[in-house]
């Protein structure tokens, strides 16, 4: 089964096609992040128009890519939620009515289940049940995986999303959206021994909750205190940058393996944006090791938003029989634990 997966929730679109027997055909990302940059975040209305401008040809060039006709498409799946409604929208009318003319089933996919099954795509692959930390731009979860569509939430973010921090703590000391990759790059130059600690929120009680705002307002003190103070110098802010995405780093890595311990399992996946994060990462695989666990994740730009996720994982539905009314739904908020497991919809 050939599925044409559209990815149009945010400020990314992403066209691919997945293969339910040779796996991802083809795949094109094109980021809006330029026209989003002078605002300092995303514009709803602007990224909705350009998707309607992109959407099209780039369904043509991932064709071309995977060298097929539109004719030899057996379904398509894209995101209907959670995301901007217009920006979701102009997704949903035209995989809807690609499919329509093609009279192939069409399905609408939930963006953080995308997200959560990204590292399926690649060589190495966990089994379930396991546990996913989905860290994006507007979601922090770490969630029991049982089966696609067997999610049980075990915590969350009380306030601000680990990206939506990473995102205003750049725009405090003027790097541009998205954050979070300008954060990781600057602490590159950042000095482990500069004296600067950040709070790991949350992680002195038991739970599996987070919350990043104070984090977020102990680094804007930060700032304040070196900017009164005459020393807010690129060193400084490299310090900062560093003492922040360790700060952040650390709580997620002390929660995914309070995670693991108290569900009993060794494999956790890491999805969304943040997961991109190489310290991340190798903090992740040296803890885990430690405990008998492994880490799985996608490569760098299936962390991201892209086609290639929705693609898998309306796939997975379709298979499964699943597939959306003509009528288009999509929801701009959306649970993960609302999604049907597989097997319980009737095939047809
Ligand atoms: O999953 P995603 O592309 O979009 C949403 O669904 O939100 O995630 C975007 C978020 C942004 O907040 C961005 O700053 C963050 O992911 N991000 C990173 C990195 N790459 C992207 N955060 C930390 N380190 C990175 N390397
Ligand atoms: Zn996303």
């Amino acid at each position: 089964m050939k599925v044409l997966g559209l990815e149009t929730s945010c400020d990314e679109t992403g066209i691919a096609i997945y293969d339910t027997e040779k796996g991802l055909l083809a795949h094109k990302i094109y980021s809006q992040i330029a026209q989003h940059a002078e605002y300092g975040g995303v514009v709803p209305e602007l990224a909705s128009r350009d998707h309607v401008r992109k959407t099209l040809p780039l369904i043509d060039e991932v064709l071309a890519q995977a060298g097929i006709r539109k004719q030899e498409l057996n379904a398509v799946a894209y995101t209907s939620g959670p995301g901007l409604v217009g920006a979701l929208m102009a997704g949903a009318t035209i995989g809807r009515s690609l499919a329509y003319a093609l009279n192939i089933p069409a399905l609408g996919v939930h963006h953080m289940e995308g997200h959560l099954l990204a590292p399926m795509l690649e060589e190495t692959q966990p089994s379930m049940p396991f546990i996913a930390l989905l860290v994006s731009g507007g979601h922090t979860q770490l969630v029991r995986v049982d089966g696609i569509g067997q999610y049980k939430l075990l915590g969350q973010s009380l306030d601000d999303a680990a990206g939506e921090a990473f995102d205003k703590a750049a725009k405090m000391i003027g790097l541009p959206y998205p954050g979070g990759p300008q954060i990781a790059k600057l602490a590159e130059q950042g000095n482990k021994e500069s004296g600067l600690k950040f709070p790991r929120p949350m992680t002195d009680r038991p739970g599996l909750d987070f919350s990043f705002s104070g984090l977020k307002t102990a680094f804007l003190t930060a700032v304040h205190d070196a900017l009164d103070e005459g020393r807010c110098d690129e060193q400084f802010k490299a310090d900062a940058a560093l003492a922040f995405e360790l700060a952040i780093v650390d709580t997620l890595v002390i929660k995914c393996r309070r995670a693991l311990e108290s569900e009993g399992l060794k494999s956790l996946i890491i999805a969304g944006g943040v997961s991109a994060n190489k310290r991340l990462r190798e903090q992740l695989e040296t803890q885990l090791k430690k405990m008998k666990a492994s880490v799985f994740y996608a490569r760098p730009e299936f962390c991201t938003d892209n086609g290639a996720m929705i693609a898998y994982a309306g796939a997975q539905r379709l298979l499964d029989g699943q597939s959306s009314e003509l009528n288009l739904s999509i929801r701009a908020r959306w649970p993960l634990s609302d999604l049907p497991p597989l097997n319980e919809v009737a095939h047809g």
